[in-house]
C-alpha cells in the first residue's frame, strides 16, 4: 500500500527517486534561466555531509593558547545562567535579561565615549559611537519579541522565585539613562545598601549628560545657551528654556551653516526616540504576560511603565520640530 505525507508525498523516498528529484529541480531551473551562461548549482541540494577540512590549518592543540573560551570567559559567563525554580521558561527569563544587561553594558561604554568626543569638540567619532548605540537599541528592541513566546501561565509558574527582584533594580539602566539626560536622584537610593553600585550610580548621576554636553557645545559656537543650563546641578532634572529652544531653532533654520550640530541634534533624537521605544514594546509585553498586576519591585506593574513613556529627554528637540 502506498504511503502518504502531509506533503502529498513519501518522506522517505529511495534514492533513485531522489536523484531524479533533484535533477528535475535542476531541468526547470535551467529551463528558467534567461542568459546562456551554464546554471548554477541550486542552492537547496544537499551539500556534502560535513564540512571538507583538507588543507585547512586549524589550530587543534590550545593547550598552551588562548582560546576562543578563554579570551571571552565562557565557562564563568556561561555559569551565570543559574534557574532556581526548575521551570522551563526560567531560562529564556535569565538570558534575555543577562543579554540586555550586556547590550546596555556595551552602550553605557559607547555614550561615556560619545560624551568625552562631544566635550573635545570631536564630533565624526562621537557620531560614529552614537550610532551604534542606537543599532544596539534595535536589537534590544526586538528581543521582547522572544519573550513574547513566554505566556502568562509560563511566567506565573517561576514567578515566585524572583522574590523582590526586578529589572526596576537595574544600575547598568539607571546609569544609561542618567548619562542620556533622564536625572532623578530618587532612583538611586535603590542602591544604598551597595556602596560600590551606589557610587557609580551616583556619578553617572552627577554628571553631565550627553544633552548636557551637546548645549555646552552650542555655547562654545556662540549660541544663545543660558549660563544656569551650562552650570545647572546636574544631578537635577533637565527642564526645557526658551533660550536653547533659540538655540536649536537657529541651528535647524541654517542646516548647512550648523550641519555637525544639526546632525548631532539629530543623532539624539534617535536615541530619545528608540528609548520610548524600548519603554513602550517592555510596558506592552509585561501587560501581556502579567495583566495589571503589581511588578516584582513593588510598583503597581504596568500603571507605573505607562507613566515613563511621557518623559522627554531632549525637550527643545521634539519642540522645535513643531515650528519647522
Ligand atoms: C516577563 C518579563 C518581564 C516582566 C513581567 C517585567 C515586569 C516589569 C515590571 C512590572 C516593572 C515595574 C517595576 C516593578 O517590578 O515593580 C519592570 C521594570 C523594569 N524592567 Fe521589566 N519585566 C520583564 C522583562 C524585562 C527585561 C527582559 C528587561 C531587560 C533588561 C527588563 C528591564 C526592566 C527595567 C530596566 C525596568 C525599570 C523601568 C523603569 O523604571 O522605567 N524587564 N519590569
Amino acid at each position: 500500500m502506498a504511503t502518504f505525507s502531509l506533503f502529498g508525498c513519501n518522506p522517505h523516498p529511495s534514492k533513485e527517486v531522489r536523484k531524479a528529484r533533484i535533477s528535475d529541480r535542476y531541468i526547470v531551473k535551467a529551463k528558467t534561466m534567461t542568459t546562456s551562461s551554464p546554471p548554477s548549482f541550486p542552492a537547496d541540494l544537499p551539500g556534502p555531509a560535513a564540512v571538507d577540512l583538507t588543507g585547512e590549518k586549524v589550530h587543534w592543540d590550545l593547550k598552551d593558547s588562548m582560546s576562543y573560551g578563554d579570551y571571552l570567559h565562557l565557562p564563568e559567563l556561561l555559569a551565570c545562567q543559574q534557574p532556581l525554580s526548575g521551570q522551563h521558561d526560567e531560562t529564556l527569563f535569565i538570558v534575555i535579561h543577562q543579554a540586555s544587561e550586556l547590550w546596555i553594558k556595551l552602550c553605557l561604554h559607547e555614550i561615556a565615549g560619545a560624551i568625552r568626543q562631544i566635550r573635545a569638540d570631536e564630533l565624526g567619532p562621537a557620531f560614529k559611537m552614537m550610532s551604534r548605540v542606537a543599532r544596539v537599541q534595535v536589537n534590544l528592541i526586538q528581543s521582547w519579541e522572544i519573550l513574547s513566546t513566554m505566556t502568562p501561565f509560563d511566567y506565573s509558574s517561576f514567578r515566585s522565585a524572583l522574590g523582590k527582584s526586578s529589572g526596576f533594580q537595574s544600575f547598568q539602566y539607571r546609569m544609561l539613562e542618567f548619562r542620556l539626560g533622564n536625572k532623578n536622584r530618587q532612583m538611586a537610593q535603590v542602591y544604598e545598601s551597595r556602596n560600590d553600585i551606589a557610587s557609580a550610580v551616583q556619578a553617572a548621576l552627577t554628571a553631565p549628560s550627553i544633552y548636557d554636553e551637546a548645549l555646552a557645545l552650542l555655547a562654545r559656537r556662540g549660541l544663545p545657551v543660558p549660563s544656569e543650563k551650562l552650570e545647572r546641578d546636574f544631578a537635577e532634572p533637565y527642564t526645557a528654556d526658551p533660550q536653547v529652544m533659540e538655540a536649536w531653532r537657529q541651528v535647524y533654520r541654517d542646516a548647512e551653516k550648523h550641519w555637525d550640530l544639526y546632525e548631532l541634534a539629530e543623532k539624539l533624537v534617535d536615541l530619545e526616540y528608540r528609548f520610548q521605544l524600548w519603554r513602550y514594546t517592555h510596558m506592552k509585553t509585561v501587560e501581556r504576560i502579567i495583566g495589571s498586576k503589581p511588578g516584582t519591585g513593588g510598583t503597581s506593574g504596568v500603571n507605573y511603565l505607562k507613566k515613563a513613556l511621557d518623559l522627554r529627554f531632549y525637550p527643545e528637540l521634539w519642540d522645535v520640530r513643531t515650528e519647522i
